[in-house]
């Protein structure tokens, strides 16, 4: 969240933690490894050279993911990527293509004239593929196997890489949420995901290619009225997980992707998508949870909800980037956090530290 600015009790929290942490560096550590050295029977002095490689260690970790690894020739690589009408999926379409892959463009509207596959159309590339896609629909997968298929010079050598990148989101507090709500939005998010993937697979493993997964830093931790977002993210996550270790076998390598908040740079969330949610959650509600929770309440939350909507980062970079990475690196990772420094140390916080204390620090 751009902006952000600590309360009095924040401040004092992150001076405390500093103190702890000077501590716990500078007389914990060398006293830790005096016992240790003691407890292995080794001299004192190899206490030091241990600091030193300990400290060696944590720069080579910050260091290393920046080295170069290695990058493979895109040249008459192809790569399909899903939701290519807006957003992440749109830019990715021409910056892929810029660099020189041939691009399988998925758009959810093509058929309905959408603005985002016109334009990509309209490049009039050999190496800029749209096609239809709703991935929730197991027909238009179908279809859209037979459409590479035919459309890959060598379909022997199979597809290079698929990019489940198409994705909705949304809010709502559990106990407004109805049951399709969170059917719905697993159904792209989730489902999608797992429909596409399985589709691909066996032109995927001919070329030993990638996945590559848009999950989301709510794939990995939880905050308050994103229950349907984040179950979905989390299973995304599972999947790709489960995916990642059956495919070590094939040479395939799978990447997951996890944005901090972009929503200003891709109208995910837009202030009428929010709007539009918000009267359905409320008149959905059952009139207990209405009486009970209350409309100051709600009010509150539509409020917050619409106040991500400018807030991040409006600069998509980041996240090309990292996919590129995954696409063409000899060494992709297998988890990439494009994001804010704010969400970045929240998510290892809420993900490290015991759920009580990461949510005492977070969620009041
Ligand atoms: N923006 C962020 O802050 C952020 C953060 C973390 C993760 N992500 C993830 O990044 C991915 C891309 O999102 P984005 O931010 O670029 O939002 P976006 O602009 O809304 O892009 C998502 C695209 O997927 C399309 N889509 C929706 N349902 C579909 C379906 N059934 N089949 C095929 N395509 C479908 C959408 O079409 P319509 O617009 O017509 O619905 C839209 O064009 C999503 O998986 C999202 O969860 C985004
Ligand atoms: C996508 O497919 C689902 C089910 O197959 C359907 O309910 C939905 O309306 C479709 N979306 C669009 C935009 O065509």
């Amino acid at each position: 969240m751009a902006g952000w600015t600590p309360s009095l009790g924040g401040k004092a929290l992150l001076v405390l933690l500093s103190l702890l942490l000077t501590l716990l560096l500078g007389v914990g550590l060398p006293e830790g490894l005096t016992w240790l050295a003691g407890l292995l029977g080794l001299a004192e002095t190899s206490v030091p050279r241990a600091v030193v490689l300990l400290y060696l260690a944590w720069v080579l970790g910050v260091a290393v993911p920046a080295l170069p690894r290695g990058t493979v020739p895109v040249e008459g690589k192809h790569v399909l990527i899903t939701g290519c009408d807006t957003g992440f999926g749109f830019a990715l379409a021409k910056h892929l293509h810029a660099i020189g892959f041939t691009v399988f463009a998925g758009c959810l509207l093509k058929d309905k004239g959408g603005d985002g596959s016109t334009e990509l159309q309209s490049m009039q590339s050999d190496r800029m593929n749209v096609f239809q896609l709703n991935v929730t629909s197991d027909e238009e997968v179908a279809q859209a196997v037979e459409f590479v298929k035919k459309n890959l010079q060598d379909p022997q050598r199979g597809l290079w890489g698929v990019v489940n990148n198409a994705g909705v989101s949304g809010f709502g507090d559990i106990e407004f949420a109805s049951l399709d709500s969170y059917k719905e939005m697993a159904d792209v998010n989730l489902w999608g995901t797992v429909r596409v993937t399985k589709a691909f697979l066996p032109l995927i493993r001919r070329a030993k290619g990638r996945v590559v997964n848009m999950a989301s830093m709510l794939g990995r931790m939880a905050v308050p009225s994103r229950s349907c977002y984040c179950i979905s993210k989390y299973g995304v996550e599972a999947f790709s997980d489960c995916l990642r270790q059956e495919m070590y076998r094939w040479g395939v390598k799978v990447a997951v992707i996890e944005p901090g908040n972009f929503v200003a740079a891709t109208g995910i969330l837009t202030r009428e998508r929010i709007e539009i949610q918000a009267d359905k959650l409320w008149k959905e509600a059952s009139e207990i949870v209405q009486e009970d929770y209350g409309k100051d309440y709600f009010t509150r939350r539509v409020i917050l909800m619409k106040s991500f909507v400018n807030s991040g980062l409006k600069d998509m970079s980041l996240v090309l980037n990292d996919i590129t990475d995954a696409l063409s690196s000899k060494f992709p990772y297998a988890r990439y956090n494009p994001t804010e420094t704010y969400w970045w140390v929240r998510l290892n916080i809420m993900s490290h530290l015991p759920a009580g204390i990461a949510d005492w620090i977070y969620i009041h």
